[in-house]
């Protein structure tokens, strides 16, 4: 699969989150040290900024095997059962989304965590009875998008707590110019600095523009990412010069257009556009609010002076607020 190779296997090949990977290379290196399982991880922070690329780092860089799951995807406690007695010695099971793991198989996961062990209840009414079952020794690592979501029992059952945080258009550059050799496709420099500015600060994004503008390159051009052909690209893909897409435009608008500049509940903003609630909060508004065009206030959300910039509207709400 083309994105696997896009995936970096070492943690030396990881470009940017700097803290994290020092830390983590400690942590590993102290464990291979000890001939001891890696203790448990928690990534959290936006989609697309290489949680799941972590996880499969710490595996490879351990010498063990990953198992992925999600979720959603563990409907019951056995279901959870069925994964852990698979694992061999040493083993990562990876879990994205972990907040949303139904409420029973978070409990039978607690002891798996701290004693390697999980009860089961089998049978039922009077016949009911639990049975212990030791697993082997594995390394828990949880991903979610919602770090306040998971209940303060699983929160504290994590040895390691990490948040990843947006990349800056270096990190975004190095990226996409690894892309492209990974790719086998040239660009020039001033079009890997445009796709860097254009990414939110998120590699997913980097990544998929990329493989977008690439078409063009071979279709309209000679192969080459130019930065002409990087910017009729991205105009096509809707994807302004700041770097804010359809959605983020429709967002600010909201705000702007039909509030009045805010302050507005998210549930309104969400409605507005026809999102959900969770993929508006999770997904649009930390990139929004890290690069300050909008602000969280008790009373909701307000549309900073960048986002009447960014959508050529005058601001005239300075001369009256603040
Ligand atoms: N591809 C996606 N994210 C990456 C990262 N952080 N470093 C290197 N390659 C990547």
């Amino acid at each position: 699969d083309e994105d696997q190779t896009l995936r970096p296997q070492k943690l030396n090949e990881y470009i940017g989150q700097k803290d994290i990977k020092e830390m983590l290379d400690v942590y590993i290196k102290a464990a291979l040290k000890r001939e001891e399982t890696l203790d448990h991880i928690l990534f959290y922070g936006p989609p697309g900024l290489g949680k799941t690329t972590l996880a499969q780092i710490v595996s490879n860089e351990m010498g063990v095997n990953m198992k992925v799951t999600s979720g959603p995807a563990i409907e019951r406690s056995g279901d959870l059962a069925a994964i852990l007695t698979s694992l061999e010695p040493g083993d990562v099971l990876f879990i994205d989304e972990i907040h949303r793991l139904p409420r029973v198989v978070e409990e039978v996961l607690y002891a798996a965590m701290e004693d390697y062990v999980i009860d089961i209840v089998i049978g039922k009414d009077q016949q009911s009875r639990s049975i212990r079952i030791d697993l082997p020794p594995f390394t828990l690592i949880g991903a979610t998008t919602r770090f306040g979501d998971l209940s303060a029992p699983l929160r504290d059952r994590f040895g390691v707590v990490m948040r990843l945080s947006f990349y800056n258009q270096d990190e975004l550059g190095l990226i996409v110019k690894r892309t492209s050799s990974v790719y086998k496709t040239e660009i020039k420099e001033n079009a890997v600095m445009e796709l860097a500015k254009r990414s939110r600060g998120t590699p997913r994004i980097a990544n998929r523009l990329f493989r977008r503008v690439r078409d063009f390159a071979e279709i309209i051009g000679d192969g080459t990412i130019t930065l002409d052909i990087t910017n009729h690209a991205l105009e096509k893909l809707g994807i302004s010069s700041n770097g804010l897409d359809h959605t983020d435009k429709r967002y600010l608008s909201a705000i702007i257009d039909k509030f009045a500049g805010g302050p507005v509940g998210l549930e309104s903003i969400a409605a507005t556009i026809g999102e959900e609630i969770t993929t508006v909060e999770d997904v649009y508004e930390p990139y929004l609010l890290q690069e300050g065009f909008i602000k969280r206030t008790a009373r909701g959300r307000i549309a900073m002076q960048k986002s009447y910039d960014a959508l050529g509207k005058k601001y005239l709400k300075g001369l009256f607020e603040e």
